[in-house]
């Protein structure tokens, strides 16, 4: 696996977060170094004002800060922390990065983006990009040619203005928006809906997983939740827009709870979600995280968990295995885990490694999940 840029003669050493031993994915793309040499190409004075959108890992954060102003923003703690360690192991000069949920900068000469997976955070940027930006400033925005479709081109027209692209480069094309759109509305980050059934309603920033619906694991999940006076301490790990921690926040008022995610529009959601349902806030906690790092050993009772199975465009479970390691190690002697998954996932044998095979059980199933408790 390859940790060294080299462009134009420069070299970077990058690596992702976390740094795993045995690690298989690079920490930078084609779509970077295409977006680099095309820029390179253009010869823009030295100083220019660059905002970043969704730099993975920091290749596009590291590479412009040596001769450019870097405003980069991310949704991802993950990110964050790559973008932070590859500047620091690079030397590079101080960038300024913020979170997807900070205000943007005043004034850009250039918006570099990699194009996000979700339309509706891409929609959401596309919006703001134009409309704080529409004068002497350009758009160059790259993906792999197989994810922009003419529905994506579509959403840049609308939203940012004219668009065109570029031959595609090892399977990768940029996208070019004039940013004259005539589009002038600003759209609300927040889509709100109701979950009928339990009585609360969701409202989430754009880059929310299941933003417009309820996950239908989740779903599942409500309905075995459960109150126990024993629960003092809990964590909603990998929270969402924390459909979870309203639930069990009803269940359990006596309970402390925290919200634990790695985007920081879910955990602003999750914030957000319970003030919106008339929630108590006491004793809860909202926290943009990588799974459970940093948390003390034996300090909670139930952790409960509906884990992701992608990290940036990476389809991986090493994230769900890291989220049960970890929640073995915060639970307390008499503490549970509780995870719900897709059946074909095989999170029971995961778990039985981990807790031992007659310390999980089936909580309930239903023809598409399972749902699993795990004692320590
Ligand atoms: C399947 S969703 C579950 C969301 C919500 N709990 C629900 O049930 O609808 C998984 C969540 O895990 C978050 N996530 C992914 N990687 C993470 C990590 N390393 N640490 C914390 N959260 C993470 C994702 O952002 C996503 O919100």
């Amino acid at each position: 696996m390859k940790t060294e840029l080299n462009l134009f003669e420069h070299s970077y050493s990058l690596f992702r977060f976390p740094k795993l031993n045995n690690e298989q994915l690079q920490a930078w793309d084609a779509g970077d170094e295409y977006l680099i040499q095309h820029f390179e190409e253009l010869k823009l004075p030295a100083g220019s004002r660059i905002l970043i959108l969704n730099d993975s890992f920091g290749a596009l954060s590291c590479w412009f800060s040596e001769q450019h102003q870097v405003t980069t923003i991310s949704d991802s703690f993950i990110s964050h922390q790559g973008i932070k360690h590859n500047l620091a192991l690079n030397h590079c000069k101080p960038i300024d990065l913020r979170t997807s949920t900070d205000e943007w900068p005043q004034q850009v000469d250039i918006v570099l983006m990699q194009i996000p997976r979700n339309n509706r955070y891409l929609t959401w940027q596309l919006n703001q990009i134009a409309l704080k930006y529409r004068d002497n400033c350009s758009l160059i925005a790259v993906n792999k040619a197989k994810e922009i479709h003419s529905s994506t081109l579509k959403i840049f027209e609308k939203y940012a203005g004219h668009t065109t692209t570029s031959l595609a480069w090892k399977k990768h094309r940029l996208v070019f928006s004039e940013l004259n759109s005539a589009y002038q509305e600003t759209i609300d980050p927040y889509t709100t809906w109701p979950v009928a059934e339990h009585k609360l309603v969701l409202s989430n920033l754009p880059n929310v997983y299941s933003g417009e619906s309820l996950d239908l694991g989740a779903r599942f999940i409500l309905e075995h939740l459960k109150s126990n006076t024993k629960y003092q301490d809990i964590v909603d790990l990998g929270c969402g827009n924390g459909v979870l921690t309203l639930k069990l926040k009803q269940l359990n008022p006596q309970a402390n709870i925290t919200a634990i995610d790695e985007s920081f529009m879910a955990v602003k959601s999750a914030h957000h979600n319970l003030t919106l349902n008339n929630i108590a806030l006491d004793g809860c906690e909202f926290v943009a995280n990588n799974c459970l790092d940093g948390f003390l050993e034996n300090s909670q009772d139930l952790v409960i968990c509906n884990p992701p199975f992608h990290q940036q465009q990476a389809v991986t479970d090493h994230i769900a295995w890291q989220m049960f390691c970890d929640a073995k190690q915060v639970l307390r002697d008499t503490g549970e885990l509780m995870v719900i998954g897709n059946r074909h996932l095989g999170y029971d044998k995961k778990l039985a490694r981990l807790f031992g095979k007659h310390n999980v059980k089936l909580v309930a199933s239903n023809a598409k999940f399972v749902i699993l408790q795990a004692t320590k």
